[in-house]
């Protein structure tokens, strides 16, 4: 899709990494065998973004924080702002992930003054969205998807976006989406992608790992995973890269 490459496996790792153990990932990391076809992407915490930068740059993954506050500086204790991410050499920012919407109570009020300030400075937001098992039990995954979807109304549609389809009672629990769910949800994204007048990637997230990256990655309508536990060791990381640029191939 575009003029990128076909699939983004970009690792989300979330409050987990120590310098020393994200040094030995770094080193461990074998060489993405169809950079052409699959972009590799990681996000670590904060602390880890100005000692991964170079590192990582080297070995061809791209640097992404996890959050940035909207304001670009000033007395907001504990917060970081997007030109900081920015000064780390980032180049993607999750926002909207569902863990910092239902703890940290994140709504669509503030995503879209962080979108905007993530923008502002030429950084991705790797933009998640996701159904709780209530709602998909419900049959109103699709409601969902377009109200957290709705952010997007109005903004600038030449800005660089990647969405991430993650459905909630998938994350951290070992289930997955089946292939069909994935298909269906993923066609609904990016029509409504389409409706609100853009293009772009939609990574799918949810427990994915080395065994069942390939077929998700197969699943009509995915361009790639979002990643948390199995991007933590190097190894399983590569093999779902791996697995990707098969499904590229
Ligand atoms: P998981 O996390 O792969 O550990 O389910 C995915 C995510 O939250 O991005």
């Amino acid at each position: 899709m575009g003029d990128s490459t076909q699939f983004i496996i970009a690792g989300n790792w979330k409050m987990n990494g120590m310098l020393d153990e994200s040094l030995a990932f770094v080193d461990a990391l074998t060489e993405n065998p169809s950079p052409t076809a699959v972009e590799m992407a990681i996000c670590p915490p904060f602390t880890l973004l100005h000692p991964l930068s170079k590192p990582f740059a080297d070995k061809g993954v791209k640097l992404g924080a996890q959050s940035v506050y909207f304001e670009e500086s000033g007395a907001f204790t504990g917060s970081i702002s997007p030109l900081m991410v920015k000064d780390a050499g980032c180049h993607y920012v999750i926002l909207g992930h569902s863990e910092r919407r239902d703890i940290m109570h994140e709504d669509n009020a503030l995503l879209l003054k962080k979108l905007n300030a993530v923008w502002k400075h030429g950084l991705e937001p790797m933009f998640c969205i996701g159904e709780h098992l209530e709602e998909r039990e419900a049959g109103t995954t699709n409601d969902v998807l377009k109200g957290q979807l709705s952010v997007l109304e109005g903004t600038d549609t030449s800005l660089p976006l990647t969405v991430a389809y993650e459905p909630v009672w998938a994350i951290g629990t070992g289930k997955t989406a089946s292939p069909e769910q994935v298909s269906e949800t993923h066609a609904f994204v990016h029509e409504e992608l389409a409706r609100l007048g853009r293009t772009c990637k939609v990574l799918y997230g949810g427990s994915v790992n080395a065994g069942n990256a390939e077929s998700l990655m197969a699943c009509a309508g995915v361009d790639g995973a979002l990643v948390g536990g199995a991007s933590l060791k190097a190894d399983s990381f590569m093999e779902i890269v791996a697995a990707a640029s098969r499904v590229a191939a």
